[in-house]
């Protein structure tokens, strides 16, 4: 029989206006986050669950409802650097101009925590280090100066889902088992934060996103990708893990996925045979493509453009919801087109290679 999980909660959807944040609604929303509520508000990355991060409980019950492996901690959000200088142990010169150059924006900073200022283990789940960012987003800034706390937020799906880029996707994953969601539209950016080590010298990138490599570069110069960055396989032999969360299985549509790679005219033609063969084994075929290539393939196929090769962040900006969309058709294998790495396609890349779970065909 179909167990059903009952919970008391019904959850409260506030429309907000993501220019001019309503005071009211957004002190309806910050109400919870004090009262050890979870409340999902948009980021210009995507959506995130916040929890009040000094709240063990709170961030418990956080863990809970995500379905979060307890060994993940989530990213600390903050509105303002004091935050940055009160949770951290120290901040190195380089971290300052970092902080001045892309703050608020997509850009996780993991520091030294301070031992004087007690975060609770749930949040930190233990480690020395802590990630830190200041989302560019009025509607997160409001909550966190109005909750007049740091917010503990991953990003608010299920645990192995694609991040939530909608209000709409939250619900579809969490309905009834959180507070509130906040709606303030679809988010700007589509992937998540970048995330930067600068606990380990030189500093190291452990999770390709919203900010690119190369402007990085421009500040640090000797910042290195870590291998869980680019890698094209599953590392499961490096031993120490700076970065608990990449190893544990990500943004997985229901239907198996496979990542085609190669030059584009291989790609069309990989894909072509491949799904003839899907399909003639009874197989529902769906391809995720960009405009320039979708009109290569039968249309009897399930065809989904993520946008123009022409624009890199507008694929980024349509990879998850894309993902999520076959979620909502009866395809059984989608076959992705590779996309060249430059600026925010490290990112999209990194999410596609995941997403197939490491099926990349090289062509
Ligand atoms: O754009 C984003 O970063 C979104 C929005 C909501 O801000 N958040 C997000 O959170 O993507 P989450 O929890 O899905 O991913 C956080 C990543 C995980 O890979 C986690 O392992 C890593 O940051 N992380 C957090 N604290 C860390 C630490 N102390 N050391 C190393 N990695 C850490
Ligand atoms: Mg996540």
């Amino acid at each position: 029989m179909l167990k059903i999980q009952k919970t008391n909660i019904k959850t409260q959807i506030l429309q907000v206006n993501p220019t001019n944040p309503e005071f009211k609604k957004i002190q309806t929303a910050a109400k919870i986050i004090q009262k050890g509520g979870l409340v999902a508000f948009p980021t210009e990355t995507v959506y995130g669950l916040g929890a009040n991060a000094l709240n063990p409980n709170a961030v418990s019950t956080l863990f809970k409802t995500k379905n979060r492996p307890l060994d993940n901690p989530p990213i600390i959000h903050i509105a303002n650097t004091n935050q940055a200088y009160q949770l951290t142990e120290e901040i190195p010169q380089n971290a300052e101009t970092l902080m001045n150059q892309f703050w608020p924006g997509p850009l996780t900073l993991i520091f030294k925590r301070s031992k004087t200022t007690t975060l609770p283990k749930e949040t930190t789940t233990n480690l020395n280090t802590i990630a830190l960012r200041i989302p560019n987003n009025n509607i997160a800034l409001a909550l966190i100066k109005q909750s007049n706390t740091p917010i503990a937020a991953p990003s608010a799906n299920l645990s192995g889902n694609p991040s939530p880029t909608t209000a709409q996707h939250v619900y579809d994953d969490l309905a009834d088992k959180i507070d509130a969601i906040i709606d303030g539209g679809p988010t700007n950016i589509g992937v998540e934060s970048t995330v930067l080590d600068l606990s380990v010298n030189p500093p190291q990138l452990l999770r390709p996103g919203g900010t690119p490599f190369e402007n990085i570069q421009t500040i640090l110069p000797n910042a290195t990708l870590h291998p869980f960055a680019t890698s094209e396989q599953e590392l499961t032999t490096i031993k120490h893990t700076p970065s608990p969360g990449m190893m544990h299985k990500h943004y997985a549509p229901n239907a198996q996925m496979l990542l085609i790679d190669g030059s584009l005219q291989n790609i069309i033609t990989k894909i072509t045979t491949l799904s003839k063969q899907y399909s003639s084994e009874g197989k529902k075929v769906g391809i995720l493509t960009t405009d320039e290539t979708k009109n290569e393939y039968p249309q009897t196929y399930t065809i989904k453009s993520m946008g123009s090769r022409s624009n890199i962040n507008l694929i980024a900006n349509q990879l998850f919801n894309k993902l999520r969309e076959f979620n909502k058709t009866p395809v059984e294998i989608i076959l992705a087109e590779s996309i060249p790495l430059d600026g925010l396609g490290l990112a999209v890349m990194n999410r596609l290679r995941k997403a197939s779970g490491y099926h990349i065909i090289k062509t």
